[in-house]
């Protein structure tokens, strides 16, 4: 079963308090992020066999990030940059919720990716599923300062709406997305 059976419950408490993100407005020059691949897979309860769920992504941010200007007078940019492998490992009782998980470096020293899963109410046939946050850290040092920006971007994960899947005779459960899934970021503003 995809939902741990707590999950009903815990979605009464928690859907008046799923409160957004205070982002910036949305940045319309900015590229949407590519959600490439997100693949969910949960056990099959059976005895012996894996206790655990994950849920992996990819995503590709296309842009060239201007993250200011140095001393010097130079332009400091970051990207384009990739999130690989951003993994939640987690007992389906227990559930992937309200962590940071991170993403698997991608060699640039630009920054860093992490991902985050909410709890997302069901809707209409849709049964409840994850809300994937992702964030996408630039952070580049130049010329003794350091150029930070923060973006985050957000998809509802829904079995039927956006995934596919299928479960085996186990009992074990694995979805996948239909097709790659355009993620709007916005910049999250820096505390002053
Ligand atoms: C996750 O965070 C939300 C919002 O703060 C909260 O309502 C919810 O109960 C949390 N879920 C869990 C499983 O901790
Ligand atoms: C997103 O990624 C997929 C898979 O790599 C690719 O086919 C698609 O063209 C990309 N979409 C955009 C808007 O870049
Ligand atoms: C993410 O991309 C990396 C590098 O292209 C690839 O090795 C990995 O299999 C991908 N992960 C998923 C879940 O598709």
């Amino acid at each position: 079963m995809l939902f741990p059976t707590t999950l009903t419950a815990a979605i009464a408490l928690a859907s008046t308090a799923l409160a957004a993100p205070t982002l910036a407005p949305r940045d319309d020059t900015l590229t949407p992020w590519n959600l490439t691949r997100a693949i969910i897979s949960t056990p099959s309860g059976r005895p012996g066999e894996r206790l655990w769920a994950t849920i992996t992504v990819n995503v590709t941010d296309s842009n060239t990030l201007n993250l200011g200007t140095g001393t010097d007078g130079v332009a400091v940019t970051a990207g384009p940059s990739e999130g690989l492998n951003c993994k939640a490992t987690f007992l389906p009782t227990e559930g992937p919720w309200n962590r940071s998980w991170p993403c698997d470096p991608n060699g640039k020293q630009e920054g860093y990716w992490t991902m985050n899963l909410k709890e997302a109410p069901a809707e209409g046939t849709f049964r409840a599923g994850y809300e994937l946050v992702l964030k996408h850290v630039a952070d580049v040092p130049y010329n003794g300062a350091r150029f930070h920006k923060e973006y985050e971007g957000s998809l509802l994960l829904r079995v039927g709406e956006y995934l596919t899947g299928t479960c085996g005779g186990s009992g074990a459960c694995s979805w996948g997305l239909k097709a790659a899934m355009e993620v709007r970021q916005s910049e999250i503003p820096s505390d002053a």
